[in-house]
């Protein structure tokens, strides 16, 4: 466990949820309307919002983008009143904007914070990711790895067969050889349309039956998913990826010099950290925001503390106030 942060104040715990349901209820005004835009700009407005009533000195830290390309919660931007706590956020105020848009499964409001310096400042490139639940040794698996070698030693250190162990991969063509390897292996494969936040965390929950996750995506959902493991315990990978000069230019601006690193949780969250996320559409994490009659909206998030190792499920019964 690590030492509880004086500037991660527990009151900061439940009030990180009440900003991440704020975005998720205004993102579910546009769940299945065929508008990932105007779905992310709503969830966008809301959190920024619902941040700027908290007494904090905020700074977003991986967000929407940069200055330049986002006009709201961009990477730098200050939030809260600008008293009390240096607080460092990685945000995604919503993660799955296409999911959102066509209704899917797994769309979610998601945030972490740490103190000033605690979160890696990823650039807005793919990273490699490997996952796996908690419990096994330390350098069971490795990004260094071939899948078939991860999953070998995944299915011996569960006592089970190879063809045994379910992954967890987005389903995309970048990822056709992976997934041919994890058939070559008999594996179980949940090929995910999107949203690999949900995906990651999945691997911590023995009732999803992901056994581990693989594969690219982006490196701000990694820094996000690698924070919630570090509240509940997994392990987490992550190698940046880099398509060409710009991406590699950008990593030097993030002072990213080893473009080969791999980082482990600890190189992505640094001492104590808060994970929260409320559930847009329904998911294997959380369920998603519903209306029902005379307006209430109920919705179910969940926030956890790595210091702590707390995790509070939370549902909330939303009433309209005009
Ligand atoms: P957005 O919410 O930004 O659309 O991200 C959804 C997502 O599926 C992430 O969960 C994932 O990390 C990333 O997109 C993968 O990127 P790509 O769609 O380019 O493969």
């Amino acid at each position: 466990m690590v030492k509880a942060s004086k500037a991660l104040d527990r009151v900061l715990v439940l009030e990180m949820v009440r900003v991440t349901e704020a975005a998720a209820i205004a993102a579910s005004t546009l769940v299945g309307r065929g508008d990932e835009k105007a779905a992310d700009a709503a969830a966008v407005e809301a959190m920024r919002a619902a941040f700027n009533e908290l007494e904090f000195d905020g700074t977003v830290v991986i967000g929407e983008g940069e200055r330049d390309e986002a006009p709201m919660l961009f990477i730098g931007e200050k939030v809260g009143t600008g008293r009390g706590p240096k607080i460092d956020i990685a945000l995604d105020p919503l993660e799955g904007t296409t999911i959102t848009a066509k209704n899917g499964p797994n769309a979610l409001a998601v945030l972490a914070i740490a103190e000033e310096g605690g979160l890696l400042n990823a650039p807005d490139v793919y990273m490699d990711k490997l996952a796996i639940g908690p419990g096994y040794a330390a350098d069971l698996v490795s990004l260094d790895k071939t899948p078939t070698q991860n999953i070998t030693a995944l299915a011996a250190a569960k006592g089970v067969e190879p063809s045994e162990i379910i992954a967890c991969v987005l389903d995309r063509p970048r990822h056709e050889k992976l997934i041919a390897e994890l058939r070559a292996l008999g594996c179980g494969i949940m090929l995910i349309p999107d949203g690999d936040v949900a995906g990651v965390i999945a691997v911590t929950d023995p009732d999803t039956t992901i056994d581990i996750y693989l594969g690219s995506g982006g490196a701000p959902e990694g820094v996000l998913a690698a924070a919630a493991l570090a509240c509940v315990g997994g392990q987490f990978q992550g190698r940046l990826l880099f398509r060409n000069d710009d991406e590699r230019a950008r990593a030097a601006k993030w002072g990213v010099t080893d473009l080969d690193r791999i980082y482990h949780l600890p190189d992505l969250v640094r001492g104590d950290a808060i994970f929260a996320a409320t559930g847009v559409t329904d998911g294997s994490l959380l369920a998603g925001v519903k209306r029902k009659k005379g307006g209430v909206m109920t919705t179910e998030s969940v926030v956890m503390r790595a210091s702590s190792g707390t995790v509070r499920w939370v549902k909330g019964e939303h009433h309209k106030t005009t």
